[in-house]
């Protein structure tokens, strides 16, 4: 940019030239003058500007010389007070709360916890929704302090291990087929009814059924016939009294000498029998059925 006129000399020879007086003067005049003090303007201008952007980023970003904003940085890493919005995912190693509270995950829809395989194909999912709770796993177990397993449910059943299981509703619990179990028992001081209200109902049990009420008396009522069959027992009815209050009286009618009457005899083990009924009492007859 400098211009510099030299003078040039030959041996021998001295030419005067006009330009001469301009000899050695260095320096940057008329439109480049100007265009340098413009740049140096320009220049000083953003220089201006973009210190006056550092101070306003400064301020606006909360600059400090722990960190910036709410972000502080510390000897363990990164503390961040106030709400922190991430838009898109979030990768950590470990979520947990604060020594002194506790950790709430929220949302207006669902929050879903996946757990996945190296494929990352989904092998469990528990799903909270605004209207369900829904777990998607092989198994669902729910396990007590010690370990011990208290619900368990998988394809093929669901496991209570609990002492106890309670169903509280009016409606009670409802078996689509068959319940099993050792023991049906009432509550105590409650009332245990078997009801079929509808249709029949049966009791099974090849090796016996045993109907005790060892302090209250033993009903059985039926519109129509009551059997008592045995195939090879006997009919024993070990009481005191035996009432058949209602039975009917025979009326003396025409006589016929076909017709053949039975009196009814007892034997001392109380056995019954039949006797052909004669003039005097024919039991004592017949009575070698007692032997
Ligand atoms: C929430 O979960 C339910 C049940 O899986 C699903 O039907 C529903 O579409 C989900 N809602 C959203 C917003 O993903
Ligand atoms: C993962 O899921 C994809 C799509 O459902 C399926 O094609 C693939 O076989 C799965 N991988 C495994 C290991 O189950």
């Amino acid at each position: 940019m400098v211009r510099e006129q030299y003078a040039t000399t030959t041996e021998g020879t001295t030419i005067e030239r006009p330009e001469n007086k301009y000899v050695y003067k260095i320096g940057i005049y008329g439109w480049r003058k100007r265009c340098l003090y413009l740049f140096v303007l320009l220049l000083l201008i953003i220089l201006l500007v973009n210190f006056g952007l550092t101070i306003w980023i400064l301020k606006v970003m909360w600059f400090s010389p722990t960190g910036m904003g709410h972000l502080r940085v510390t000897n363990d890493g990164l503390r961040l007070e106030g709400e922190s919005e991430f838009l898109f995912p979030l990768y950590v190693k470990e979520i947990r709360s604060r020594v002194d509270s506790s950790l709430l995950l929220q949302s207006t829809q669902n929050v879903t916890v996946n757990a996945r395989n190296s494929e990352g194909n989904v092998t469990g999912r528990l799903k909270v929704g605004p209207k369900m709770v829904e777990v998607q796993s092989q198994q669902f177990q729910i396990k007590s302090k010690e370990g011990k397993p208290l619900f368990t449910v998988d394809e093929e059943e669901a496991v209570v291990g609990t002492g106890r299981l309670r169903v509280t509703g009016p409606e009670g619990a409802i078996f689509e087929h068959s319940v099993e179990t050792p023991l049906v028992r009432a509550d105590p001081f409650q009332e245990l009814r078997l009801e079929s209200p509808t249709r029949s109902l049966s009791m099974d049990a090849p090796k016996g059924v045993h109907i005790k009420a060892h302090a209250g008396k033993i009903e059985a009522l039926s519109q129509m016939d009551i059997t008592f069959h045995s195939s090879d027992g006997m009919l024993v009815l070990d009481a005191e009294t035996v009432r058949l209050p209602k039975l009917v009286q025979g009326t003396q009618g025409p006589a016929s000498s076909s017709q053949r009457l039975y009196e009814i005899c007892v034997c001392p083990d109380g056995k019954l029998y039949l006797s052909v009924a004669g003039v005097d009492t024919t039991c004592h007859e017949n009575s070698h059925i007692c032997l």
